[in-house]
């Protein structure tokens, strides 16, 4: 179980992070996945009523890892944290499954009270380095939160929020499937050569599906002579030369 859990906390590592090389660097070199670690370590102390004792892992996981994580905090499967360094969440954080942070992120709280006082992160949500999210507010599924933006309202799923405080910018992610894109950035960035070619493809589809349906119609105008097919293909040919400027 152990195992198996920590092995695909590696691989989403593998998966989402351009730079791993293999599992053993990422076993051996990324904070984040040791933060992680000593969070559940902490986390289970925290659940069985021995708070010092939690505290005082994570005390030791942030000196060692940079990342401070509040044993009371809630975490979801595949969660992490590249370049963990300089990053806080707070007690009653709450992060779903296959959330991304970069270093420099606070999931704070802007109140004293004892209850609900940080963010909840939904599934697939990604939050840029030195992002503040701010509050007891929801980011919702597959949000992009930009670098050094701060969040202080919820945030629909699928937005992407940038600046202070953060507003929305850009398009909503078509849905949860989209694949992650590492540091936030959509994949398939327009490349106008291949925009070009499947334009000439579509064009060419077109004019092949044209040049079967008017031999078509000369077929039938052959057999048919004098039912008007014919004049009707001189009219249609002359409409396409007049729209391709033949
Ligand atoms: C927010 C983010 C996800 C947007 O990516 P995108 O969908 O490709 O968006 P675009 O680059 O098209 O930008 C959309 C708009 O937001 C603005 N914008 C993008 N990122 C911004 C940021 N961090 N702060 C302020 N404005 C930002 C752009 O200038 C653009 O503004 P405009 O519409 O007025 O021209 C991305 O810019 C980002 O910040 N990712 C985090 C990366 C990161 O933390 N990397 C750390 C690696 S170590």
């Amino acid at each position: 179980m152990v195992f198996k859990r920590l092995r695909e906390d590696i691989d989403a590592i593998m998966h989402r992070d351009p730079a791993a090389r293999s599992r053993l660097e990422v076993l051996l070199c990324y904070p984040g996945l040791h933060a992680l670690l000593a969070y559940r370590l902490s986390h289970g102390l925290w659940k069985r009523g021995w708070p010092t004792a939690a505290r005082v892992v994570s005390h030791f996981a942030k000196v060692f890892t940079g990342v401070e994580i509040h044993p009371g905090a809630t975490i979801g499967r595949r969660f992490f944290i590249d370049h963990a360094t300089g990053v806080v969440i707070g007690e009653t954080a709450e992060i779903g499954h296959d959330v991304t942070l970069y270093q420099g992120v606070t999931l704070g709280g802007t109140s004293l009270d004892m209850g609900k006082r940080h963010p909840t992160l939904e599934d697939g949500v990604i939050v840029g380095a030195g992002a503040q999210v701010l509050g007891p507010l929801t980011v919702g599924a597959g949000a992009r939160i930009g670098a050094n933006a701060v969040v202080i309202s919820d945030v629909p799923p699928g937005a992407t929020m940038v600046g202070i405080p953060a507003r929305i910018a850009g398009r909503a992610k078509k849905s949860m499937e989209d694949d992650f894109c590492s540091y936030g950035m959509p994949g398939g960035l327009p490349d106008p050569i291949a925009n070009l070619l499947n334009g000439m493809m579509d064009e060419m589809r077109r004019l092949n599906a044209r040049v079967v349906e008017l031999e078509g119609r000369v077929n039938d105008g052959g057999e048919g002579a004098g039912d008007g097919a014919t004049p009707r293909l001189v009219e249609d040919t002359a409409r396409d030369d007049a729209r391709y400027n033949v």
